[in-house]
């Protein structure tokens, strides 16, 4: 028998006599590193207990007095999960909707071989928000732009005609698609791919940005090219916004060649950047789209590709699939994470509250001229970048903020992205442009 003891909730949950409630950060941490894998450098001395409201987090931190021990304190969360809380931290309507069905509904799960009824909900909603024709559920993030993938391979072959297992699909230099062997595959930063080699054949990477280097591309192997695979706005890549008439030509261009275009919305749709989905801002419709994130309306993973007609519709039984993918309570929350998006129009929020955090980058960017290289920002995805010098680091900016109560995090060196919950209230955003001037001042 195995000597394991399990009880208790919340701070009484204990294992093995070890209470969750009396651990302090360090010893968190401790246990992190011998148990876990260290695949994560998380911000140190700081565990987050619990959430306040839809954008404080309740977080733990050293007692100065006492090390054995620990204080709590708020944090404005200006993450919000790499945008997977679009809607907040327990938006009440999401919230409602998961206890009503686990509560009274009562179907948590059953698998794809047999029809459950919350499933046509979830595609008649997921179909009218995207303007898609067909839609396929799937759970983590990743496994939208894998599915994007090899739909682009399957349409390559069975309707473009490409010759078997030549397919080409063109990523975006700098992309961020996640972390399957697909998505790693993709990219050009060696830390997501060294020793995970070989990697999946048939990619060739463009330089974001440049139409030109696209065409000269597509002219060259366009006949193989199934599908240019992109993010809108690069997220991870410190929120990289191409010009303006870019997506616009990138369109005619893979009309023209016969290309699909398939966008990775992962972190920009839902509202994030004061669209429903970012392609929107720039007058587009991708060939296929998937998304992520705030699809499971902050409280459970939910992703999903949707897109035309004739290319999910390809798909045959035993082709693709997922244990996970539209289970009754995903398909409930995704179906009322889409209902939020609508009824408390996320997007427009975004917009204003976006518009708001700017204006106080652009004014810090004019006072610290020598530290500010640039500020960029779609709605409320937005980032600072600082001038490339040792004493601008985007991690010692994280912690200075940490310190006076704003949690937002560096993407690379020397870029802080700051994505809240798109419910923020104006005064929370000021408070965390107060902070970010506060940490400024002090480099
Ligand atoms: C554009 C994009 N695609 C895919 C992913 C992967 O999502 P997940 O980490 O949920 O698998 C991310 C995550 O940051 C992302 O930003």
């Amino acid at each position: 028998m195995t000597n394991l003891s399990i009880t208790g909730y919340g701070d009484d949950l204990t294992i093995n006599g070890i209470r969750i409630g009396d651990l302090t950060p360090k010893e968190h941490e401790n246990i992190e590193k011998e148990k876990g894998a260290n695949n994560y450098s998380p911000l140190e001395n700081v565990v987050v207990s619990h959430v306040k409201d839809s954008s404080t987090l309740i977080a733990r931190k050293p007692n100065p007095n006492d090390i054995s021990t620990f204080i709590e304190e708020e944090l404005i969360d200006g993450l919000c999960c790499y945008s997977a809380v679009n809607h907040g931290q327990l938006n009440q309507t999401i919230v409602d909707a998961v206890i009503q069905h686990l509560s009274n509904e009562k179907l948590p799960t059953v698998p794809r071989s047999i029809r459950h009824k919350y499933m046509c909900a979830f595609l008649m909603a997921a179909t009218a928000i995207t303007k898609m024709d067909r839609v396929i559920p799937k759970v983590a993030g990743v496994e939208a732009p894998e599915l994007m993938f090899k739909l682009s391979r399957k349409w390559g072959y069975e309707v473009k005609g490409i010759p078997q297992d030549e397919a080409i699909i063109v990523a975006a230099k700098g992309n961020f698609h996640g972390r399957s062997m697909t998505a790693i595959s993709m990219s050009d930063d060696p830390s997501s791919f060294k020793n995970f080699g070989p990697k999946v054949p048939g990619i060739e990477l463009v330089a974001f940005n440049s139409i030109e280097a696209l065409q000269s591309l597509f002219e060259e192997k366009g006949d193989r090219i199934a599908s240019f695979l992109v993010e809108p706005i690069q997220g991870e890549a410190g929120v990289i916004i191409p010009d303006e008439s870019y997506w616009k030509k990138v369109s005619e261009l893979c009309k023209k060649f016969n290309i699909l275009l398939a966008m990775d919305e992962v972190q920009t749709g839902f509202g994030r950047t004061g669209a429903n989905f970012a392609h929107q801002l720039f007058g587009i419709k991708p060939d296929l789209m998937g998304c992520g994130k705030a699809a499971g309306g902050g409280v459970i993973p939910v992703s999903f590709v949707a897109g035309r007609d004739d290319i999910i519709g390809l798909l045959t039984p035993g082709s693709e699939g997922s244990t996970f993918g539209g289970y009754p309570l995903g398909a409930v929350v995704a179906t009322y994470a889409i209902k939020v998006l609508i009824d408390e129009d996320l997007a427009e929020k975004a917009k204003k509250r976006g518009k708001q955090l700017m204006a106080r980058f652009q004014a810090m960017k004019q006072v610290y001229a020598d530290k500010i290289k640039e500020v960029r920002g779609k709605g409320l995805l937005t980032a600072f970048e600082m001038h490339n010098e040792p004493h601008l680091d985007g991690h010692h900016v994280s912690v200075e903020l940490l310190k006076r109560g704003v949690y937002a995090k560096e993407t690379h060196r020397s870029t802080v992205r700051v994505a809240p919950a798109l419910t923020i209230s104006a005064d929370q955003i000021d408070r965390i442009a107060d902070a970010i001037d506060d940490v400024m001042k002090s480099l």
